[in-house]
């Protein structure tokens, strides 16, 4: 029994490698996530035959309960509040490392010792303690119960450091180094670690909270990796690595997309207070344009690049725009679509919201990839985008200052697609809707999108 469990074990992580290795492109990803869920399965299974902890009822009283409101929290979630719904998913995982870390000290009476298990109980308590907290704040801001501003006060970064020096040392006197009470100090460690949580999350705030997200994703990775070591787990080691690992490539990315190192989303409380990078926002003139006038720019030029946006997705307007994508390849119109890494809410938003219309992924590219091309470009249409197309990012002292953006305002001319100048998640104003060359079309962009469908199929 016990060798085929291991290769149960052996099989499941190999399908979770590959999973994860299919979820480089959206053609492969629904694949990928469903050899991940296989994987998973077998893991579980496996695990049960072998321990046989629990009577076959609790089994499925606990498939049917925990799958039942998985399966309703992923069919009902919206998109632009998946980043919230997998903060919830790290603080359950960070939480259930933490028990089994808490369990297997409780095991010992308070005499892990300096040993392996030792260390590993500790190091799981805390990175498992620290996720559940701080994911479970990081959900209550994104979800709107508590304020998405960054929660600061003055010697906000010492005091935290403080209290993850005291974490450390509840750790090292936990394992009963000295005369203090093991137990005592494992607890002060299990509430240390869960205030610490909290404390290194509410000074975070507005655009960089899926940044923080991606982060305790893989503090949660690490957290089961841990537990892995406590118990003996071969799986719960390379799958608990794997998270931990992709989650933070994941939080770099993300960081790199938006031009910020990681120490200062942390320590840098930035998205909070909105700034306007020039005058008044409501009083400075703009060119509007209606469906009409829009249809007749884009029916009639050679080249369009579309360049979506947050507003896409919370519009969900992406059918009606691949509608208008067709109508304007089948007048011969070159059309692309510009992606910028982090465009929407969460990595690779754009991509899925375009899946889901069916545009064609050879038709998608990336910033790099597109950057070159928009001098050569007739239009580009602004789909609810606004700090990804942000010029403001290449003046110093500006709150995007070095963000990459799509240099949009270099082709002849540009259309932006949104229901007023308000800014973008930056909380700044954008020089681009002002430019001569722009023409604002103002509405929610998916009745504005099917008022364009109907005014290009009317075109000669
Ligand atoms: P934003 O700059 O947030 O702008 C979105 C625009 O959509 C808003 O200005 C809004 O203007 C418009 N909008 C909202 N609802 C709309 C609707 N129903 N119809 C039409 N327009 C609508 O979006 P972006 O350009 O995609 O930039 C993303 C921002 O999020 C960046 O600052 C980025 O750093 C941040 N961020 C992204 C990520 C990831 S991974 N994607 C992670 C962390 C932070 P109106 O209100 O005037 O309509």
């Amino acid at each position: 029994m016990h060798v085929f469990v291991e290769l149960c074990y052996l099989v499941a992580s190999i399908l979770f490698v590959v999973g994860l290795k299919r979820l480089q492109s959206p053609a492969t990803a629904r694949g990928g996530n469903a050899l991940a869920a296989l994987a998973m399965f077998i893991a579980i299974a496996a695990t049960l035959l072998d321990t046989q902890i629990l009577s076959w009822t609790g089994i499925l009283i606990g498939v049917v309960l925990g799958g039942g409101i998985g399966a309703f929290a992923a069919r009902t979630v919206q998109m632009t509040d998946m980043p919230q719904m997998v903060g919830i998913f790290n603080g359950f995982g960070g939480g259930a490392s933490a028990v089994v870390a808490i369990a297997e000290f409780l095991g010992t009476g308070g005499s892990a010792g300096v040993s392996t298990a030792g260390g590993t109980i500790v190091l799981g308590t805390l990175i498992g303690g620290v996720t559940f907290s701080g994911s479970f704040i990081a959900f209550g801001k994104l979800q709107g119960l508590l304020s998405g501003n960054p929660l600061t006060f003055p010697g906000q970064n010492l005091v935290n450091g403080l209290l993850f020096l005291a974490v450390l040392v509840s750790g090292v006197l936990a394992l009963g180094v000295t005369t203090v009470d093991p137990l005592t100090a494992f607890y002060a460690l299990i509430a240390l670690s869960l205030v610490l949580g909290i404390s290194v999350v509410v000074p975070i705030g507005g655009a960089d909270m899926p940044v923080v997200v991606s982060l305790l994703n893989s503090y949660s990775g690490l957290a089961a990796s841990a537990a892995g070591f406590v118990i003996g787990n071969m799986v719960l080691i390379i799958s608990g690595a794997l998270v931990g690992a992709s989650g933070l490539i994941l939080t770099v990315l993300m960081c790199k997309g938006m031009n910020r190192s990681l120490a200062n989303v942390a320590f840098g409380a930035f998205g909070g207070t909105a700034t306007t990078a020039s005058g008044s926002i409501e009083e400075r003139p703009v060119k509007r344009a209606d469906a009409e006038m829009v249809a007749a720019e884009l029916g009639y030029v050679n080249s369009v690049v579309v360049v979506p946006g947050y507003g896409l997705a919370v519009a969900q307007a992406q059918h009606e725009l691949r509608k208008v994508g067709d109508l304007l390849e089948e007048r011969g119109v070159d059309v692309k679509y510009g992606i910028h890494p982090v465009a929407g809410r969460m990595p690779g938003h754009m991509n899925v919201l375009l899946a889901e219309a069916d545009v064609p992924y050879d038709r998608l590219f990336d910033l790099d990839e597109i950057n070159d091309d928009f001098g050569n470009t007739d239009a580009v249409l602004i789909v609810g985008a606004n700090d990804v197309v942000n010029p403001a990012a290449r003046e110093e002292g500006s709150a995007i200052a070095g963000m990459p953006i799509l240099d949009v305002d270099r082709a002849r001319r540009t259309i932006v697609m949104k229901r007023s100048l308000s800014p973008g998640f930056a909380g700044i104003d954008n020089e681009l809707f002002y430019m001569d060359k722009n023409l604002m079309f103002f509405g929610d962009a998916k009745e504005s999108m099917a008022e364009l469908v109907r005014e290009l199929r009317e075109l000669a």
